[in-house]
């Protein structure tokens, strides 16, 4: 933390300060809040309305060390061991992937292009668990399974869908589409690995703490998604949708794969800050399975 305090401890204002210097950046005043909050297991109210509160003991020695932690690019989400997706507390270790917000964007499409009915869906890849997750506390009446080539990752995933009374969540260790042998499902969705090899995004702190194979599948980036679109028409039914995330900048390369796997209606959606990082298409009704 490069400041050494007094035997008595801290006050929050102090802690803050501190934090802020260590944490740097155009965001370190609201991070230091969100870490400080956290820390303390107070909320951001309580931290802004008692500036001259002291800390000491246990909770100032949590609050260096949570700082010193971050100040090396450790998400925040890793030490708290939960990040917020969906408005639902989904836990997260080293093993996963943290949620990011632009996710919620496919689960949102996703929602849109299943409907209300009866469906099945599949979430390749899912990490966490968030994305399965999060649909299927929208839609309680769909059959949701979920893979991943992690178990690691499966095992919290597992966790967070019993923590949040969603068991019937169907959880399947494996390479993409390999446990799925034979399984027919409306609808595909997945945040695949996707950032290229050479990406220097990848050098970045933050990323540095996140499991490699959830952020990269190597080359340009776009191998996961080229093998999820090849195999989609063999687990689609006819009339399936897909929709997949993507990275900003690989909208064309992801629509033109669907197209010429025999996809239609390939829309490629912008999110909030209008770049395209989601790609949706649907199986032709007529088809019986592309070869
Ligand atoms: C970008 S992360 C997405 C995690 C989560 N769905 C989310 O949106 O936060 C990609 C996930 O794909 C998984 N994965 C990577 N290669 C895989 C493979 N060959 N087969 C299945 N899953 C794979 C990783 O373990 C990781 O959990």
């Amino acid at each position: 933390m490069g400041e050494t305090l007094a035997d008595d401890g801290a006050t929050l204002a102090q802690l803050m300060d501190m934090a802020a210097a260590a944490l740097g950046g155009a965001d370190a005043r609201r991070e230091s809040e969100a870490l400080l909050a956290a820390a303390l297991r107070i909320g951001r109210a309580t931290l802004l309305a008692h500036p001259g509160r002291r800390i000491d003991g246990e909770a100032l020695a949590r609050v260096q060390a949570w700082i010193d932690r971050r100040a090396r690019g450790e998400p925040l989400a890793y030490l708290t061991g939960e990040r917020e997706f969906w408005s639902l507390p989904i836990k997260v270790t080293p093993a996963v992937l943290v949620p990011r917000p632009e996710t919620e964007e496919l689960v949102a499409h996703a929602l849109a292009l299943g409907g209300e009915g009866d469906r099945a869906l599949v979430d390749l890849g899912t990490g966490s668990g968030c994305i399965a997750i999060a649909i299927a506390h929208e839609r309680p009446h769909w059959r949701i399974t979920a893979t991943d080539a992690s178990q690691a990752a499966l095992d919290v995933a597992r966790a967070n869908a019993r923590a949040l009374g969603l068991d019937r969540i169907e959880f399947l260790h494996g390479d993409w589409y390999a446990p799925l042998a034979g399984r027919r499902f409306d609808l595909i969705v997945s945040n695949p690995p996707y950032v290229a090899e050479d990406d220097a995004a990848l050098d970045d702190p933050a990323l540095r703490h996140e499991p490699r194979s959830a952020l990269t599948p190597g080359g340009d980036g776009l191998a996961a998604l080229r093998h999820i679109v090849d195999g989609a028409p063999q687990v689609l039914r006819p009339g399936g949708w897909i929709a997949l995330e993507h990275g900003a900048g690989q909208a064309r390369e992801v629509a033109a794969l669907l197209v010429a796997r025999g996809f239609t209606h390939v829309r490629c959606a912008p999110d909030l800050a209008g770049r395209e990082r989601v790609a949706s298409a649907s199986l032709p009704s007529n088809t019986t399975g592309l070869p």
